[in-house]
């Protein structure tokens, strides 16, 4: 297949690249290297350093011809969301639509695009836990908002330009490459605290829950999603809630860490409690995350570990 992948140079995209391009595929990535890294480009995929949100996509459709758009290009910091709500929508939601009327334009068969469980249902706590995909959408936060109009949108398109789609919605993504210096990445940023033996920071009593998945798990669902899933929503997460001190606990152990975390005032507006029910994905798509938190955090300490 001829696919589009956008945001290719960042971390989860960047290894979805690498697996479409292992199975054969021929893959061509947008990316305005934001945040994203030169290094994570895979050299068999063609690049174009754009802007999701600029007219001048258009050509990028017009000579590749995609079968396929797998988006993932985003503002993805929640903060920043919070502080400047325009500048999301601008690329999170705008950004978007400028893709889906591309993809209509050049009749692409099929748009897979990377949402957010933690973000679109808002608090779990004392609410039903896991979330499942028809649980009530709550999002507090801007980011969660642009995420969650992007899938009204497809829903639209698929009935008014008969597009097809599929939308992954994403636990709290981990693994290798992802980057420490944002705000996001509670495993990175704790892998680079502790390699550089510094306690890491924990944010209130810890115990707040994230549905952690391996990267290469996501991976898999987005080679599912390339032929399955035709106008579906999916969760993608372990249906376990992990907590930061759980992780705390585990990378201690498997970098022979000796000091303790030092515990700061909980932040205001951060969620409890969230974790998604993955039975619809595995039902529809014979999709299961293969990596629990043990499994995944030590796959990932061993890619920090040997790029120091
Ligand atoms: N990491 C997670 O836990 C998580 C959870 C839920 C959803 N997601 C979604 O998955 C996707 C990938 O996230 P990630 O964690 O790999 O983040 P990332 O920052 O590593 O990747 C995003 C990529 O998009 C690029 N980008 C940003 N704005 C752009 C723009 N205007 N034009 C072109 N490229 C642009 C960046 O340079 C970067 O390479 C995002 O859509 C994110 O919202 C991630």
């Amino acid at each position: 297949m001829n696919i589009l992948v956008t945001g290719g140079a960042g971390f989860i995209a960047s290894h979805i690249v690498d697996r479409y391009i292992d199975l054969g595929h021929k893959v061509s990535i947008i990316d305005n290297l934001s945040s994203g890294k030169k290094e994570n480009i895979n050299p068999g995929a063609t690049f174009y350093q754009f802007d999701i949100s600029s007219p001048e996509i258009e050509e990028i459709f017009k000579k590749e011809k995609p079968q396929v758009v797998n988006h993932h290009a985003a503002q993805i910091d929640v903060r920043k969301a919070l502080e400047d709500p325009v500048f999301d929508a601008g690329i999170n939601i705008i950004g978007s639509l400028r893709l889906l009327e591309q993809s209509v334009k050049y009749k692409v068969n099929k748009f897979i695009f990377a949402s957010s469980g933690g973000a679109i249902y808002g608090e779990g706590d004392k609410r039903e836990l896991p979330f499942k995909e028809d649980s009530l959408f709550r999002p507090e936060s801007p980011y969660g908002i642009s995420k969650l109009t992007v899938e009204k949108y497809l829903y639209a398109y698929r009935h008014t330009n008969n597009i097809s789609y599929t939308v992954l919605r994403y636990g709290n993504v981990y693994g290798p490459r992802q980057d420490h210096t944002g705000e996001a990445g509670v495993v990175a940023i704790f892998i680079s605290a502790m390699l550089a033996s510094k306690p890491p920071n924990i944010y209130g009593n810890g115990e707040q829950l994230r549905d952690y998945v391996f990267v290469e798990d996501v991976v898999r669902a987005n080679e599912l999603a390339l032929t399955g899933g035709e106008g579906k929503s999916f969760n993608i997460g372990t249906s376990y809630g992990g907590s930061v001190n759980e992780i705390f606990k585990y990378l201690k152990s498997f970098l022979h860490f000796s000091q303790e975390p030092i515990y700061r005032p909980r932040r205001a507006g951060e969620i409890e409690k969230v974790y998604l029910d993955t039975t619809l994905v595995r039902n529809e798509l014979g999709w299961k995350a293969e990596y629990d938190l043990e499994k995944g955090l030590e796959k990932t300490v061993a890619f920090f570990k040997d790029r120091t």
